[in-house]
């Protein structure tokens, strides 16, 4: 039998490995030398080219590999990738949208709690001034508010959203949801001691109603629309005034200018990013306002979910070989 050989170029979760390995695979997970994909990809020979959002899977570089006959993302994103173009050429390409929602959910209220009892500059005073200005400090943050009996927007209505919606539920808020593609959702709400799932339907509404109704909007969009953010200065002024926004999708999506104004006008109370137009190197206007949360593109980054997308990725290779 001939050794498939992976080349997992950001890395992949040990069971991942342990899966392939024992599926007769050869993974190598030492990077190519920046610059050097392509040479790297036909020095070894490599079928399949495994990557999280860090390689970019360009055209060129599809052309310059005739041994690759599969790519694999792990994760949900497949913007890194020029996927028509692979399959152009015969190319497969899969990704694990199953694994990650309920880490990047967890991450999106990490936010909205951090936001709405404003844990960034909280922790950031704390550190200097914590041992000095303790009163000074608690009145100055001690007006927060609970998540609890509040409207959380939901703008994208797939799993990730649904999994945010669970959580909302779950801590007594509201839920609308908008999302062009799917008019209702049955939400479960697992509970654990009973072990059983009480079915919660939502039914998505336009995006002016999210608007119109939220505390808090979450975005679970794959990219801007047409070239477009989702939320601009126009989509802003038709939000609540006080609302606090969580983008933890792709960068972009919200316009960072009009997030900036939104803040700093008052009119956007506080915003959690955990993605950036410009990564790696996001605007410092955004890393340093005190109105924002921030986190390095970590949605997906937990123990639990990189192991189940390992478990998915390895999954989807062997399926794939062993339907050739
Ligand atoms: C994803 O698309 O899976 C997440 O954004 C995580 C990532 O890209 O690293």
């Amino acid at each position: 039998m001939i050794v498939k050989k992976i080349l997992a170029n950001d890395g992949i979760d040990n069971l991942g490995k342990i899966l392939l390995e024992e599926a007769g695979f050869f993974v190598e997970t030492q990077k190519a030398p920046e610059g050097h994909l392509a040479e790297t990809i036909n020095a070894g020979n490599f079928d399949v080219l495994l990557v999280r959002s860090a390689t970019k899977v360009t055209s060129s570089i599809i052309d310059a590999c005739p041994s690759l006959k599969l790519i694999g993302r792990a994760g949900v994103g497949l913007d890194n990738i020029d996927v028509k173009y692979a399959e152009s050429k015969g190319i497969k390409v899969v990704n694990t949208p199953a694994s990650s929602s309920q880490s990047v959910a967890e991450l999106v209220f990490a936010h909205l709690f951090s936001g709405v009892r404003f844990l960034q500059e909280s922790n950031y005073l704390m550190r200097s001034q914590g041992d000095t200005h303790f009163g000074e400090l608690k009145k100055k943050f001690g007006a927060g508010t609970e998540l609890k009996g509040k409207t959380i927007g939901i703008i994208g209505f797939g799993r990730i959203g649904q999994a945010v919606a669970r959580m909302a539920i779950g801590l007594g808020m509201d839920v609308v949801a908008s999302d062009p593609f799917i008019t209702e959702a049955i939400i479960p709400l697992h509970i654990l001691p009973t072990g059983q799932d009480i079915p919660v339907p939502i039914r998505t509404c336009s995006l002016d109603e999210v608007f119109q109704k939220s505390d808090f909007i979450s975005l679970h969009v794959p990219g801007k629309v047409n070239g477009n953010a989702v939320i601009g200065q126009q989509e802003i002024s038709k939000m609540k005034k006080g609302v606090g926004l969580v983008n933890a999708s792709r960068g972009g999506v919200i316009d960072e200018d009009a997030l900036i104004s939104g803040l700093d006008s008052g009119h956007v109370a506080f915003a959690g990013l955990d993605v950036f137009e410009n990564e790696p190197t996001p605007r410092t206007e955004l890393l340093r306002h005190v109105g924002i949360s921030v986190s390095p593109h970590i949605g997906a980054a937990t123990q639990e979910a990189q192991e189940r997308i390992g478990r998915e990725m390895a999954e989807n290779i062997i399926q794939f070989f062993a339907n050739k």
